[in-house]
């Protein structure tokens, strides 16, 4: 059984896909021990109270200083003995700490196609206002692993989208979810525990 914990920012949505990639069989061998979010009040929360996992809140508001906060978080992470940490729509740049502390054992889901519109500033809406401004007809989505570099890390899995005509970046990024992130996601975690 893979232990599986899950950091997220936001709304969750690539966490409901892992939680339905569960329940529905498509993810095998595989336990969601611990959500954590770094903001107060975000829907992930209410997701994973509905399934019935534990979830904490680690915020940088509660620590004096980035430090703290990133001593905090790996604690938390630790306490939950995790076998892979999954970034979840995680805008948290991850702490030296946890890489040294989990190698080879975080993955990242990233709304583009990497190399394309990844690193530092790329993250949420701002990855597709970009793509959108380069004018790509295709984009998509990575699962990686995480290194020490900003969406530098061996790539799992990729699938492409369409960019259509008049997209906005909200539509593309739905799309992009639809299509790509809550498929190669699950499917990224199934392999890494049947394999
Ligand atoms: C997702 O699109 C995810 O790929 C992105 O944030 C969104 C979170 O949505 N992550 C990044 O940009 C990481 N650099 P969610 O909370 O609904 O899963």
């Amino acid at each position: 059984m893979l232990n599986i914990v899950v950091l997220v920012s936001g709304g969750g949505t690539n966490l409901q896909a892992i939680i339905d990639g569960i329940d529905n069989g498509f993810i095998k061998n595989t336990k969601i021990v611990g959500v954590i979010s770094n903001n107060y009040g975000v829907y992930s929360l209410e997701r994973a109270k509905k399934a019935g996992i534990e979830s904490f809140v680690v915020s940088p508001k509660d620590y004096p200083d980035r430090d703290a906060f990133n001593d905090g978080l790996l604690e938390k992470v630790k306490s939950l003995n995790p076998d892979l940490i999954v970034l979840a729509g995680f805008l948290v740049v991850i702490p030296e700490k946890m890489i040294d502390a989990y190698p080879n054992k975080i993955i990242n889901i990233h709304p583009s196609l990497i190399p394309s519109f990844c690193g530092t500033g790329y993250y949420g809406l701002k990855v597709h206002e970009a793509a959108l401004a380069r004018g790509v007809k295709i984009s998509g989505a990575t699962v990686h692993y995480v290194d020490k570099g900003t969406d530098t890390g061996p790539i799992i899995m990729q699938k492409a989208v369409e960019v259509k005509e008049g997209d906005t970046p909200k539509v593309l990024q739905q799309r992009i979810m639809e299509e790509a992130e809550w498929k190669i996601l699950p499917a990224a975690i199934n392999k890494i525990a049947n394999s």
